[in-house]
């Protein structure tokens, strides 16, 4: 009796990649790994994994190093506060503390003990994910969309054409050497099969204008190519580079996500996250309007405060 090969229609499995260093960040960096540098008043992990959640991942597994205890200290129960927060009758905190994961979701963590890529953190992930389809979020990529979530918006292309799925957005054509880039073709009634895929190119270089978005959704074939793989740009094992080398034996879409993208590895990707969730934020709103519309005057006219 032949086992059927694990398909798409379910993901359950995410991979968030939380190993890199966040030197555009520093100082602050020095002791706050970034995925913890807050947007408004959660940090930016816990936006991708809410993401994760939503789209109906229920098995977390974070790639880290051995200097970011601070994410799993994050993700592990706060026994004390939580004790201290139900003695006064805190139920709202109470709520937001627990709220970070919810029950029915586990996180593993797996240590990437040398910094060699982003290709090379998602293989370590493989003995927990195992044989089958899994998702990769880098939460780097902020993705603020009021309809379903980019994850959620991928998930569904993979269930109806049990084909991988990456997310992708235009950007300037001068910007192709910060991205994978991909060029797509016609296949059936998609017109957004990836051809080919290629990282960081040179503007002139560069297939098209059209970047990977931190969002994958990929079969476990990913693994052998990853194995097998050779540091590429950067002299790191690159994903893109995995993913390039399954295209031969397997499907993957480009899909442009419903969204807005904020690349919160740069310093003015965090500052306009932190103004989109802060206007809209039932709390802040109005004060953050107010507050910026009278910045914004004092610094046009006079120069500053
Ligand atoms: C990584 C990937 C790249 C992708 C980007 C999206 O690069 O290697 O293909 O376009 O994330 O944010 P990094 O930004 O980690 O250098």
């Amino acid at each position: 009796m032949s086992v059927a090969r694990p398909t798409y229609q379910k993901v359950r499995k995410a991979v968030f990649p939380v190993a890199g260093q966040g030197t555009r960040f520093l100082p602050a960096t020095k002791t706050v790994p970034k995925e913890m540098l807050p947007v408004v008043d959660r940090p930016l992990i816990q936006y991708a994994v809410d993401e994760a959640i939503a789209a109906g991942c229920d098995t977390l597994i974070f790639v880290t190093n051995r200097y970011k205890h601070a994410v799993a200290d994050y993700f592990d129960k706060a026994y004390e506060l939580e004790h201290r927060l139900e003695h006064a009758g805190k139920s709202d905190l109470l709520e937001l503390v627990r709220n970070v994961l919810p029950d029915h979701v586990r996180a593993v963590f797996v240590t990437q003990s040398e910094a060699r890529g982003l290709g090379h953190a998602v293989l370590c992930a493989q003995p927990v994910v195992g044989d089958e389809p899994f998702a990769v979020l880098l939460p780097d990529d902020l993705i603020f969309s009021r309809g379903p979530g980019a994850l959620a918006q991928m998930f569904a292309l993979a269930a109806s054409t049990e084909a991988g799925v990456v997310a992708v957005q235009d950007v300037p054509r001068e910007q192709t050497c910060s991205y994978g880039i991909v060029a797509t073709t016609a296949w059936g009634d998609c017109d957004n099969r990836i051809g080919s895929i290629v990282e960081k190119p040179a503007p002139e270089q560069a297939p098209s204008t059209l970047a990977v978005v931190g969002r994958y959704v990929l079969p476990p074939q990913i693994f052998a190519k990853l194995e097998t793989q050779t540091p590429g740009s950067g002299g790191e094992i690159q994903l893109t580079d995995g993913i390039a080398a399954l295209l031969a034996d397997h499907p993957v879409l480009a899909h442009r996500f419903a969204g807005r993208r904020f690349d919160c590895g740069s310093r003015i990707g965090l500052v306009e996250a932190t103004i989109q969730f802060a206007l809209e934020h039932d709390d802040l709103a109005e004060d953050a309007r107010r507050y910026m519309r009278t910045a914004l005057q004092q610094y046009d006219t006079r120069g500053g405060v």
